[in-house]
C-alpha cells in the first residue's frame, strides 16, 4: 500500500504527504541536491537520484527511472513537483496509478508559469488540481481541485504561496482516497466513493 514520490525540487508537497501519515517507500529525484531529498533523509525514507541529463534520450532516462520506481513495487506513483514531461510509454506503465499535482485550476493554464499567467489573464480565481497522469500534459482525469481568490494587488509570489497551501491540503487527501480504493474513473471523470467533496475553496488572504 505504499507510494513512491517523484520530485525535482524543494519537496513541500512531499513533506505534506509524509506529514499526513501516508506510507512513502521511496523518494526519487531527477535533480541532485533537490531539497526534498533532505526531507526524505530526515524521515529515513530511501532516496535515489536519477539525473535526466545523464541519458541520451527521454526513453533511456525513463527506463532507469522506472526500474528504480519498480524496485519499491508501489501501489501509487505520486509526481510532486516532478518537472519532467514523460512519454506515453512511461505513462502506460503506471496507467491508473500515477497522480500529479498541478498549480492551476485545470484545464486552464497547463504547463509552466501558471501563477504569472493567471494574473496576466485577470483571473479572479486560481488554484490547484490533483489529476491522474495521462500522455497529454496536465490533462488527465481530475481528482480534486482547490480554488483561491486572486487579490487586487497580488504578485505571482503571493499567489503561488496561497495556492501551495492548498496543494498541501488536497494532494494528501487525493492520495488517501486512492489508497483506500475510493477513486472511480468513468469516461475520464473521477468520482469518490462515499460522496467526498472534490473541491476546496479557501478565501483566507
Ligand atoms: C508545486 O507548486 C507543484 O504544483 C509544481 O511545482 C511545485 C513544487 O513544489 N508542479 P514542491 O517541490 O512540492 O515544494
Amino acid at each position: 500500500m505504499s507510494v513512491v514520490v517523484l520530485i525535482s525540487g524543494r519537496g513541500s508537497n512531499l513533506q505534506a504527504i509524509v506529514d499526513a501519515g501516508i506510507p512513502v517507500s521511496a523518494v526519487i529525484s531527477n535533480v541532485a541536491g533537490a531539497g526534498g531529498l533532505d526531507i526524505a533523509a530526515r524521515r529515513g525514507i530511501p532516496a535515489r537520484v536519477v539525473k535526466h541529463g545523464d541519458f541520451p534520450t527521454r526513453e533511456a532516462f525513463e527506463d532507469v527511472l522506472a526500474a528504480e520506481v519498480d524496485r519499491f513495487a508501489p501501489k501509487l506513483v505520486a509526481h510532486a513537483g516532478f518537472m519532467r514531461i514523460v512519454t506515453a510509454g512511461y505513462v502506460a506503465r503506471y496507467a491508473g496509478r500515477m497522480l500529479n499535482v498541478h498549480p492551476s485550476l485545470l484545464p486552464s493554464f497547463t504547463g509552466l508559469h501558471t501563477h504569472e499567467r493567471a494574473l496576466a489573464a485577470g483571473a479572479k480565481l486560481h488554484g490547484c488540481s490533483v489529476h491522474f497522469v495521462t500522455p497529454e500534459l496536465d490533462a488527465g482525469p481530475i481528482v480534486i481541485q482547490a480554488a483561491v481568490p486572486v487579490l487586487a494587488n497580488d504578485t505571482a509570489d503571493a499567489l503561488s504561496k496561497r495556492v501551495l497551501r492548498q496543494e498541501h491540503v488536497v494532494y494528501p487527501r487525493a492520495i488517501k482516497w486512492f489508497l483506500e480504493g475510493k477513486l472511480v474513473i468513468d469516461n475520464g471523470r473521477v468520482s469518490v466513493k462515499g460522496n467526498n467533496a472534490q473541491f476546496v475553496f479557501d478565501d483566507r488572504p
